[in-house]
């Protein structure tokens, strides 16, 4: 996980530019951070335990000018997380800076036989060792030569990035397995984690692959395999504002992303509905009719929110389109040998594209022989690369660790795939057009939703010092019912358990007493009447009820201890809206705690390491 950015270019602000490219990687992990510019043929290094923001302030009065440097943000995977752990770390003599996101998996013995050939390692960490081997192969003229070498020894995930004081114009860096994007400006690179960190500077991208390289001067660049292969570059254009990644007046980036949804919700379905016949295009699928129509069984993997968007797809393609789908979590699939007969196909659902489970899955059921897709957010990202097609949801950047407008957003786009599949199988074209009808009325519904926030924060002040919740949903909203559970467990440090309504008699209901405030998810849709006698069940035994139920039921105004009423829908779209008023209790309850929203302890955006 771990954010890195470098610079090489005509600019004297090294450190600068670095700095401020590391804060919009800071969702990437920060625990650490540090930066080495070279000036004046030396090297100009600091790190600290902490956030950016402590490194900024250690780095108060130096002098950051230079053409050249490297800087990391840190989620610890190998040795805690305190200065010497910090990246960038350094070979023997000081000569060499290096900053790297991923693992190596090797390390041990790699630093085994160095320590004896007479290396002095600093650190507890995987990464130190790349900077000793590059230093070992290194005829202080060929920085790539050596970083080649030390590649062929090194088995594991990286992202990295390497700079010598002795070749103070060259950047190398270097991919398998962590993003790495180099942005081509004017006279000057940029090569980070993530393009956020260099929109400020360029819009025009280059996505390295696995195995791939770049050397950059302020000048030039040049791509290539670990195995010296000349590579040929394509240059993307990137068209997501800088203002988009910034806060836009909200207090925390998950504010502003759950307040963003009537809009990423459009985005997921513009220019995919057919009105006339009661269709969905999904272009990006790449599979024709024929192919569609002879889909046996469909496989879905993720992990997190993901994981629970895809329980929603499950409902979704098994009603209407009346396929068998599996659910699996990435990380069990892919150790599991799992089966793949013809006719299945997989999805791989994954906000980042980067999520290292989700894409060791996919590559599992590739090597099946399966024919897999990838539902992504960023584009280009790992698994939309290594996907044969699929769906991007256009939910423009997620910086809130937890994930809330891209959850909506894959839960639209698997609406329009069981409108596509089922379309194809059971769905009448009047069907498909209620549907639709219903699906381009969700993102005003939204609106109409987020408007009732501040009736979400009065509920929330009530609650907030409750350090147990249970969420209940029967049917398509038992998902929407974990959804609610992990937000409040991710952001508040919370105990929250989702669970299917009719399953709490086994278990949970023996936790229910004055003291347990208990989330209904109850809309009225099919499993309305079910759920009342659940809801009874909470009730007798004086339970606090919240309940989240469709306008105009008023009848659970008597029963529950506060109603959150979310416009009517069709059955299966009620997940997209009941999840707004727990996302937003979930952000209440733990503003009013003291949590840190947008960056809570333990967790990171983008897991890249299993
Ligand atoms: C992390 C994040 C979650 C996210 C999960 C899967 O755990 O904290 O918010 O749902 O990863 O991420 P992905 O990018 O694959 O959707």
């Amino acid at each position: 996980m771990c954010g890195i950015i470098g610079y090489v270019g005509k600019s004297n602000n090294v450190g600068q530019i670095l700095l401020e490219g590391l804060k919009r990687l800071e969702y990437r992990g920060y625990d650490s951070a540090g930066l080495a510019i070279v000036q004046d043929g030396n090297l100009v290094t600091e790190k600290t335990a902490g956030k950016i923001v402590k490194l900024m302030e250690n780095l108060k009065g130096y002098d950051l000018s230079g053409h050249l440097g490297i800087a990391h943000t840190r989620w610890a995977t190998h040795g805690e997380p305190n200065r010497i752990n910090a990246h960038p770390h350094y070979d023997s003599n000081m000569n060499i800076a290096l900053v790297h996101n991923g693992i190596i998996e090797n390390y041990l013995t790699i630093k085994k036989s160095l320590e004896a050939e007479g290396h002095k390692f600093k650190s507890q960490t995987d990464t130190e060792v790349l900077a000793h081997l590059i230093e070992k192969f290194y005829d202080n003229r060929n920085l790539e030569d050596a970083v080649q070498k030390a590649l062929e020894m090194v088995e594991g995930t990286y992202g990295l990035l390497v700079i010598s004081k002795v070749e103070p114009y060259k950047i190398v860096g270097a991919r398998n397995g962590s993003p790495v994007v180099i942005g081509v400006g004017d006279d000057e690179y940029l090569i980070a984690s993530d393009v956020a960190a260099i929109l400020k500077h360029t819009r025009q991208v280059i996505y390295l692959e696995d195995q791939q390289m770049v050397v950059a001067t302020p000048d030039h660049f040049n791509t290539m395999t670990i195995e010296n292969e000349y590579v040929e570059h394509e240059i993307q254009k990137i068209d997501w504002d800088l203002e988009m990644i910034e806060k836009g007046g909200f207090e925390h980036f998950m504010l502003k992303e759950i307040f963003e949804q009537p809009e990423t919700i459009r985005n997921a379905i513009r220019g995919r509905l057919i009105t006339e016949t009661g269709h969905a295009r999904l272009g990006g699928l790449n599979l024709s009719d024929l192919e569609l129509r002879e889909v046996r069984r469909i496989v879905i993997l993720g992990c997190g929110t993901s994981w629970h968007a895809a329980l929603l797809g499950e409902y979704m393609i098994e009603e209407k389109a009346r396929i068998p789908v599996e659910v699996e979590y990435a990380s069990e699939f892919r150790y599991r040998n799992p089966i793949m007969e013809e006719g299945t196909l997989v999805f791989a659902i994954s906000q980042s594209g980067e999520t290292v489970d989700t894409l060791a899955a996919l590559r599992e059921a590739k090597s099946k022989g399966a024919r897999c897709m990838g539902i992504c957010n960023v584009v280009g990202s790992t698994i939309a690369r290594e996907s044969e097609g699929g769906v991007y949801i256009h939910a423009g950047p997620e910086i809130g660790v937890a994930s809330t407008k891209a959850f909506t957003s894959q839960i639209t786009v698997l609406s329009l795939l069981a409108l596509v599949l089922g379309r194809m199988r059971n769905i009448s074209s009047e069907e498909g057009q209620i549907i639709i009808k219903a699906l381009e009325m969700i993102p005003d519904q939204v609106s109409k939703i987020l408007e009732t926030s501040d009736r979400i924060k009065e509920i929330a002040e009530q609650y907030h010092h409750h350090n147990n919740f249970l969420y209940l949903g029967r049917g398509a909203n038992y998902p929407v019912a974990l959804e609610g559970a992990l937000k409040l467990k991710e952001i508040s440090y919370v105990h929250a358990e989702g669970y299917p309504a009719a399953e709490m008699k086994h278990g949970p209901i023996a936790l229910i007493d004055e003291n347990m405030p208990v989330v209904i998810i109850c809309p009225r849709d099919a499993a309305y009447q079910k759920i009342l006698g659940n809801i009874n069940e909470v009730k007798a035994r004086k339970g606090k009820i919240m309940a989240i139920t469709s306008e105009g039921n008023d009848e659970l105004i008597k029963m529950a201890d506060h109603v959150i009423f979310i416009p009517q829908t069709l059955d299966f779209l009620y997940p997209i809206l009941a999840v707004l008023p727990l996302q937003l209790l979930a952000y209440y309850i733990a503003v009013m705690r003291g949590c840190h929203v947008d960056q809570p302890r333990n967790l990171a955006k983008s897991v890249t390491v299993e």
